[in-house]
């Protein structure tokens, strides 16, 4: 499969049986997944793997039992594993503050930074995830944390700073199960509408 072939077939992917994932093949996804462009070579971006109790956990934390019978996408809690990168705030501002980074202006204080790198670091790495777990056979599905960072947070002890662009379930799909969302009926934009030629 060409990386061409993955984007071409990647489709958020709702609803998974429960087999787990081969042995072993996570860690790799996951080394894989974490060689993409970081600022600075900062290696900012750490990852939080949900398998087992943890994603059971993780739902316990970010859909209280009483909203799960309207959960549109039950299937999404079948998912074996769910994994969460974090971009490691503190890592980027260190940089930054190093010699040969100095000049690029970027201040200690995360708020001032015109693009925050470790969220396009971490998003980075989940795109690349994604693309793996395609080629892998597998299906995935990339999701907002809404306002349960901070819980998620404290539930899995990620030290503070770290921040979530989002969490992807990872697993087989259960194309028996599988629903259309509003969100995918879209359809995709004609290219001459977002490719802006010389000027806008
Ligand atoms: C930043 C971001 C947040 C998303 N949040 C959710 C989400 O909370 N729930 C969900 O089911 N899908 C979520 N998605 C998946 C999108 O709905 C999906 O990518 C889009 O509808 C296009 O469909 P496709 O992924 O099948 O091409 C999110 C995607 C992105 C990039």
């Amino acid at each position: 499969m060409t990386v061409a072939d993955a984007l071409s077939d990647r489709r958020s992917c709702r609803s998974f049986t429960d087999q787990p994932l081969a042995p072993g093949l996570l860690d790799d996804l996951v080394d894989r997944a974490r060689r993409t462009p970081t600022a600075g070579n900062c290696q900012g971006v750490e990852f939080l793997v949900l398998e087992g109790k943890g994603v059971v956990d993780y739902w316990d934390v970010t859909l209280p039992v009483d909203l799960r019978e309207t959960f549109p996408w039950p299937g999404l809690l079948v998912a074996p594993v769910l994994v969460v990168p974090w971009g490691m705030t503190d890592r980027y501002l260190d940089r930054y503050g190093e010699s040969d980074k100095v000049n690029a202006g970027l201040s200690r204080s995360a708020g001032d930074w015109p693009v925050p790198y470790w969220l396009t670091d971490a998003a980075f790495a989940a795109m690349a995830l994604q693309l793996l777990v395609v080629e892998a056979g597998l299906g995935c599905c990339f999701f907002g944390l809404f306002g349960h960072e901070g819980a998620v947070a404290e539930r899995f002890d990620v030290p503070e700073g770290a921040r979530a662009v989002g969490a992807v379930a990872i697993g087989h799909p259960d194309l028996t199960t599988a629903r259309s969302s509003g969100s995918a009926e879209r359809g995709r934009r004609p290219l001459d509408e977002v490719l802006h030629r010389g000027e806008w």
